[in-house]
């Protein structure tokens, strides 16, 4: 079998078209232009390029992008002032504070004084349980992204035995929510699953999100399963000349679209989506806000 590759690329741009309608009725019918705060501490290259993005995509489909970029030994009570200000002005409907901070922040101290109804990243204590127990509020965007993709591959995810591997509060921990609200059975598998190969040959959907390049291998996958790669790991790439870079995601693609039904692609598959999400999110928090 030769998988489907999974165009998270094109989704995102549809899912962004929608996204820009909605953001114009919004602004024509009520007067609202929502509004995104992202926040970035320090220069970490990988995060610079996520932020430019996030900044860019926000423009595109014609919400208001405030960028904040603080040098990487902006103490801790000065991040917090900003979330305040930023909690309390009316122009900003989201807050992103781009992760990781540098060790001397406490990340955790940050999230919570993110205002829950700007928490477009569902980071916060109330929107975690809000998603736990299936009430309306932000969910987060990279789970939210590979649910979108699944929903739009399988159709009805009842039933389905889906493999988590990794147990992140960012990807893990809320995709092992949103799969069991679609009434998957799901089993959340870390770096100290036992057998973990046996584990995921039983999945019909596999998440991969463990930050280790090409870790899962063709054989571990069930033949017709789904994949949905969440790694995006730089290894070196000698074949490209000397000192060059390729970007993998956590399972060997090659050999697991041998035998997989679908999967997505690193580059190309679940990261435009999570940007796409971010957008989405920041609609739902403009108009929750705004009654
Ligand atoms: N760093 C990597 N992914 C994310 C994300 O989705 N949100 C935030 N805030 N930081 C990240």
């Amino acid at each position: 079998m030769t998988a489907k590759i999974i165009d998270g690329k094109q989704f995102a741009e549809n899912l962004r078209g929608r996204i820009a309608e909605h953001v114009a009725r919004l602004k024509a019918e009520h007067g609202i232009t929502p509004g995104l705060a992202v926040v970035i501490v320090g220069e970490d290259p990988a995060s610079q390029v996520y932020v430019a993005n996030k900044a860019r995509q926000t423009a595109e489909v014609g919400m208001a992008s405030f960028k904040h970029e603080l040098p990487a030994d902006t103490s801790e009570a000065d991040l917090l002032t900003l979330v305040h200000r930023l909690n309390a002005d009316p122009a900003v409907h989201g807050i992103l504070v781009q992760m990781p901070l540098p060790k001397h922040i406490d990340a955790n101290k940050i999230i919570e004084a993110i205002y829950p109804a700007k928490d477009v990243d569902c980071f916060t204590p109330a929107n975690v349980g809000k998603v736990q127990i299936g009430l309306p509020g932000p969910v987060s965007c990279t789970p939210l992204g590979c649910l979108m993709l699944l929903r739009a591959e399988l159709g009805s995810l009842e039933g389905k035995h889906a493999v988590i591997v990794g147990r992140s509060n960012l990807v893990g921990k809320p995709m092992a929510q949103l799969l069991l609200r679609d009434n998957c059975t799901v089993t959340v598998a870390h770096s100290r699953t036992q057998n973990l190969p046996d584990v995921i040959r039983q999945a019909d959907i596999v998440v991969a999100a463990v930050g280790r390049p090409q870790m899962i291998k063709g054989d571990w996958i069930k033949p017709g399963a789904a994949v949905i790669d969440v790694g995006i790991n730089r290894i070196a790439a000698p074949e490209k000349g000397e000192g060059k870079t390729r970007l993998v995601g956590d399972v060997d693609t090659a050999a697991a679209s041998e035998v997989a039904g679908a999967i997505t692609p690193v580059p190309g598959g679940v990261g435009p989506m999570t940007i796409a999400c971010l957008l989405a999110n920041t609609v739902t928090t403009a108009s929750l806000i705004n009654g």
